[in-house]
């Protein structure tokens, strides 16, 4: 055992006590070797790298709670610690002592421990306990408690990349070892702009429909009409899906769904289990790149991320692409070139990425996209408005909750045209992976109670978490658009704009009410005075300070409005935009 390492015996840490046999099967059983026969064996969803959290929404000051495919975990930063740089440990979120969540607790030492609220006892990152305060200044009992592995807590192998803390949830040492030698995949690639940081939310959709709906581009016109317009969609054309390998995913190419973007060439690729990318690479050879990742956290309830970014591909870089192309196509109906185009698959876009960095063609320091670094720095919650995201999670709730009310599954689906292809894929994928039962261990989906059947339970989530997924009944608006449960309480970057903009608003209503009380004075002033307005400064002076309040106080409503949409709550928008239809717009028909 490599030393400092901390094994606790009880509970093993395949072996989670809050979760079934078959659970515990599935986390401990290997995964298939790569190119195995797909299906061979369970899904191991715990011998990969999760993502966590986006790092700039982490609060480095103290634990946070999260739950990560079913496993309550704990989240903090150990300071410098000697020649040891800062940093972020995730560990079980249970005390050994008397499973006290540790989430609740404090960091002491500098920094360099996490100590639980309960009774005191401290723990370093790799979950080992250094400090007893009961046993007081009996340094052999202490010494004797805190190296007994009981007194251990279960810390796992974390990395950080693109921005985003991941974790690998199996702290066994086989599991290490498989940690050691991967990495977390590559989001957006190393040409694209950053265009903003990652947006993370929480929400009363499972695993399964945020999956689908990274696969599914043709849903933006309809659902989202408004902002973009149903009017302008098109028929999308695209290939088919061929080689779904439960390990390696897949990827499928197709076109535009919009005139804007007929002419587009889309690439989706599926990284298996968590990871979506997208690029979408105009005629004129800009590109946008759009990475999601989608993180099971209980059934019924996931983690979404979205980041999109640019680059821009050279006329040369687009013919050289072109010519491959008809390279492949013409192989596609012999063997030679069937082996050719299954290399050029393997490879991928990363190696024409790589090729157009190594040109220098366009994205970081091309200075085409000075606007979109610039905007990366301003605080997401300035400009990030949730409507999209509420749409999209309110008509999931609604068609998981009619699905699991009739015992529907994919087989009930109609997919019928091209722009259903990936749809078609990814449920073939979740049904190599065997999931739900694969992660949630048997779990199916349980009938959810129907409305006045006087079964149906309060919408409560287990305690310190979000959402209670399944089996409950279906949600009410206020907490489906509750912005503090989706996203404020994972997001230490908006619990400060929440602070800052409360404060503001605050300042603006005072400075209008105090405009507003001058205005009054100096009216009653003139009113009173023999020299009327003439001692007020005439009636000009009157008026502008009367404008000013004004303006004070609607700056004022229009500062709380921001405050409640962007912290609060999304139902005052969903009701006056009219929620799907988007009544407030009308939109241009073709
Ligand atoms: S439960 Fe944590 S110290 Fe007692
Ligand atoms: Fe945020």
């Amino acid at each position: 055992m490599p030393r400092g390492r901390c094994s606790p015996p009880f509970p093993s840490p395949a072996l989670p006590v809050s979760t079934s046999t078959q659970h515990a099967e599935a986390r401990a059983t290997p995964s298939p070797a790569p190119g195995s026969a797909p299906g061979a064996g369970p899904y191991a969803w715990y011998r990969h790298w999760v993502p966590v959290a986006p790092l700039s929404f982490l609060d480095p000051s103290r634990p946070t709670p999260v739950t990560l495919l079913g496993e309550s975990l704990v989240v903090w930063r150990r300071a410098q610690a000697g020649e040891q740089p800062p940093a972020w440990v995730v560990m079980r979120d249970a005390c050994p002592h008397r499973l006290a969540p540790l989430s609740e607790g404090r960091l002491e030492a500098g920094g360099t421990r996490l100590a639980c609220a309960y009774h005191g006892w401290e723990f370093d990152q790799a979950g080992q306990c250094t400090r007893v305060p009961q046993l007081g200044s009996d340094s052999k009992a202490a010494a004797t408690a805190c190296s007994s592995p009981r007194s251990c807590v279960t810390s796992y192998p974390t990395r950080e990349r693109d921005g985003v803390l991941f974790a690998w949830l199996d702290a066994s040492e086989e599991g290490r070892r498989l940690a050691d030698e991967s990495e977390p995949p590559k989001t957006l690639p190393d040409e694209a702009t950053s265009a903003g940081d990652w947006i993370m939310n929480e929400l009363p959709n499972d695993y399964k429909f945020w999956v689908e709906q990274g696969m599914d581009p043709a849903h933006a016109n309809f659902l989202h009409h408004g902002m973009f317009n149903q009017y302008d969609a098109v028929p999308m054309e695209g290939g088919r899906v061929r080689d779904i390998d439960l390990h390696k995913g897949w990827r499928w190419e197709h076109r535009g769904y919009e005139k804007k973007n007929k002419d587009m060439h889309g690439l989706r690729e599926f990284v298996p289990p968590f990871l979506i990318r997208v690029a979408y690479e105009q005629p004129s050879g800009s590109v946008f790149h759009i990475a999601t990742l989608q993180v099971p956290i209980r059934p019924g309830v996931s983690r979404t991320y979205f980041k999109a970014g640019f680059s821009k591909r050279t006329p040369r870089d687009q013919q050289e692409a072109k010519a491959a192309e008809a390279v492949a196509a013409q192989g596609a109906a012999g063997q030679q070139a069937e082996a050719s185009e299954g290399a050029s698959r393997a490879k991928g876009p990363d190696e024409t990425q790589a090729k157009a960095t190594a040109k220098g063609s366009g994205g970081r320091g091309g200075g085409g996209f000075g606007i979109f670094a610039l905007l990366g720095k301003v605080p997401h919650w300035v400009f990030s408005s949730q409507l999209i995201a509420d749409q999209d999670s309110i008509m999931m709730c609604r068609q998981e909750l009619l699905m699991r009310r009739q015992g529907l599954d994919r087989r009930s689906y109609n997919l019928n045209s091209r722009s259903d292809e990936g749809v078609s894929a990814i449920n073939q994928w979740l049904e190599l992976a065997g999931y739900p039962d694969s992660l949630w261990g048997g779990q199916a989906p349980a009938p959810a109670p129907t409305p006045g059947s006087g079964s149906v339970s309060s919408p409560r989530a287990p305690a310190g978490a979000t959402y209670p997924g399944w089996p409950e009944a279906e949600l009410p608006l206020d907490l489906l658009l509750s912005r503090q449960e989706r996203h404020v309480r994972h997001c230490a970057v908006c619990q400060r704009g929440q602070k800052l903009v409360t404060r503001i608003c605050v300042a603006l209503t005072a400075a209008a009410a105090l405009a507003a009380a001058a205005a009054a004075g100096l009216a009653a002033v003139a009113a009173m005075s023999p020299q009327g307005l003439a001692a007020v400064g005439g009636w000009k002076a009157l008026a502008a300070v009367a404008v000013g309040a004004a303006a004070l106080a609607w700056a004022a409503v229009q500062g709380w409005a921001f405050r409640e949409e962007r912290f609060v709550s999304g139902v005052a928008q969903w009701l006056r935009v009219g929620g799907f239809a988007l009544l407030g717009k009308k939109m241009k028909k073709a």
